[in-house]
């Protein structure tokens, strides 16, 4: 079984230590030795330290190493979405197997991949894409096939969990805790991938078409970076016994029509302390799905990091690698049950605002109604004096105000109404709560 290699980077270095050092228990699970017949990537003469590989391997030339004959498999751990989708279909047309880590080309046009792989005949598999080495979309793609799943909420980006995990735990804002998490190598050079959810929204919509069997992609998912999260925010979710999370949210429902639907989102959100996902720290990630029948399943583990990911690539490298020694081939895409992606404006959600007011007679029904004209449903109200001192600052109160389920639409016409008011001297927070409160 011989294997062409894309990338040689972080990840694809890992797949080959890993080829080598388990390559007796990888030809005993296949049923056939593994072999690399070359290995792409953009700098020949880049230093790669010790990797255990013939350097005679190397190759510039990926579309040539891709049409050679003795290639059976094509692994592509290069990223990005051109040259990569080129290569891949390239590869899948001629009846090879492809296994990738890329996310933001699943993303973006994973229609025309899985239609190259239905054309060849051959299989495509992408576990490493989403949340690195943990099994994850094997299980919603075959595991959970005799289930309907409702919901899955994740922490698909390590980078902005250690980001938010820091601010909780020091107190620090923002920009201090992204400086920790470059320094400590979290966080790349340019992370407006990670921070502002790029990252996070490419994951969601491969979870998404996964879980619900409809083509879903990043075009169709709501996005909402961290960047704007405050250390007051961080602090107004700790004493309302939260913490802050960037999720991904991808959950069934029905539109005014009765019609079923999905609706895919990327934002912080606090969700209690007593929710799974509240104790996944660092640069940890995890996945809640809710399942009609399994009930709540929880996936957590490393989402990144060369190891971890070559973890993921090579068990679907041995997957393929038995099909096709066995002549057979992996279910095709399921995009049967084609929902409608809901926009964000109808997606239900809930805010936690935390308002600075004018601390006298008829603010709170003003406040209330303003709430009210929108058909918001206030769920909690929290008054003290502004500052939160005893004393407090002159006239002015702070006011928390949890919501019930409501459109997002309805519930950012109330705060934009609220801004405009003479008694709210200012909106402090606006935050989503997940997850219960
Ligand atoms: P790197 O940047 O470390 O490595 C990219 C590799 O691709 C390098 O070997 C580079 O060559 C090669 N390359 C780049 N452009 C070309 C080209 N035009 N032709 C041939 N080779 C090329 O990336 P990573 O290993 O970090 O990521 C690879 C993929 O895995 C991406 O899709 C990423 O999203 C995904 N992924 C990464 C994770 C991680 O933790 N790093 C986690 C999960 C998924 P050269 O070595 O000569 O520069
Ligand atoms: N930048 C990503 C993260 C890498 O921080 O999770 C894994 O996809």
């Amino acid at each position: 079984m011989r294997l062409a290699l894309l990338g040689c980077g972080t990840v694809g270095s890992d797949v080959v230590r890993l080829l080598h050092e388990q390559s007796a228990d990888l030809a005993a699970r296949i049923g056939a030795p593994l072999e690399i017949a070359g290995i792409a990537v953009r700098r020949l003469g880049r230093d790669r330290g010790d990797l255990p590989v013939d350097p005679g391997l190397f190759t510039t030339d990926a579309l040539g190493l891709i049409k050679r004959d003795d290639v059976d498999v094509v692994v592509e751990v290069v990223g990005g979405i051109e040259p990569a989708r080129g290569w891949l279909v390239e590869a899948l047309r001629a009846g090879k197997s492809v296994v990738t880590a890329n996310k933001a080309l699943l993303a973006e046009d994973g229609a025309t991949l899985h239609d190259a792989a239905a054309e060849g005949g051959a299989d495509l598999y992408y576990e490493a894409s989403v949340a690195g080495a943990i099994p994850l979309l094997r299980p919603l793609r075959e595991s959970l096939h005799g289930d309907r799943i409702n919901r899955v909420t994740g922490i698909v980006n390590g980078t902005t969990n250690f980001i938010l995990s820091a601010m909780d735990a020091t107190g620090a804002g923002f920009a201090e805790a992204l400086e920790e998490a470059t320094e400590l190598g979290y966080a790349e050079a340019d992370p407006t991938a990670d921070v502002e959810g790029f990252d996070a929204a490419a994951k969601a919509a491969i979870l998404a078409s996964l879980a619900f069997h409809t083509r879903v992609s990043a075009a169709d998912v709501h996005r909402e970076g961290i960047t704007e999260v405050t250390s007051a925010d961080v602090a107004s979710a700790k004493s309302m016994g939260c913490t802050i999370k960037l999720l991904c949210i991808a959950a069934r429902g029905t539109d005014a029509t009765g019609r079923e639907t999905v609706s895919v989102r990327v934002h912080p959100a606090m969700i209690p302390l007593t929710h799974p996902l509240a104790s996944v720290g660092d640069a940890f990630n995890a996945v809640f799905v809710e399942a009609e029948a399994a009930g709540q399943l929880m996936f957590y583990g490393r989402g990144a990091g060369g190891a971890p990911t070559a973890s993921a690539v090579l068990g679907d490298v041995v997957a393929v690698a038995r099909n096709r020694l066995a002549g057979v081939h992996a279910a095709s895409e399921s995009a049967y049950a084609d929902l409608p992606v809901r926009p964000m404006g109808e997606a239900l959600t809930r805010y936690h605002i935390s308002l600075d007011v004018t601390d006298r007679p008829g603010v709170l029904a003003a406040v209330a109604g303003v709430f009210a004209r929108h058909d918001v449903s206030i769920a909690t109200v929290r008054q003290g004096p502004a500052g939160g001192g005893a004393a407090g600052r002159g006239d002015d109160a702070d006011l928390v105000i949890v919501t019930h389920v409501a459109p997002d639409a309805a519930l950012a016409a109330t705060v934009g109404e609220l801004r405009g008011l003479d008694i709210v001297r200012s909106v402090a927070s606006v935050l989503r709560v997940e997850g219960g409160l």
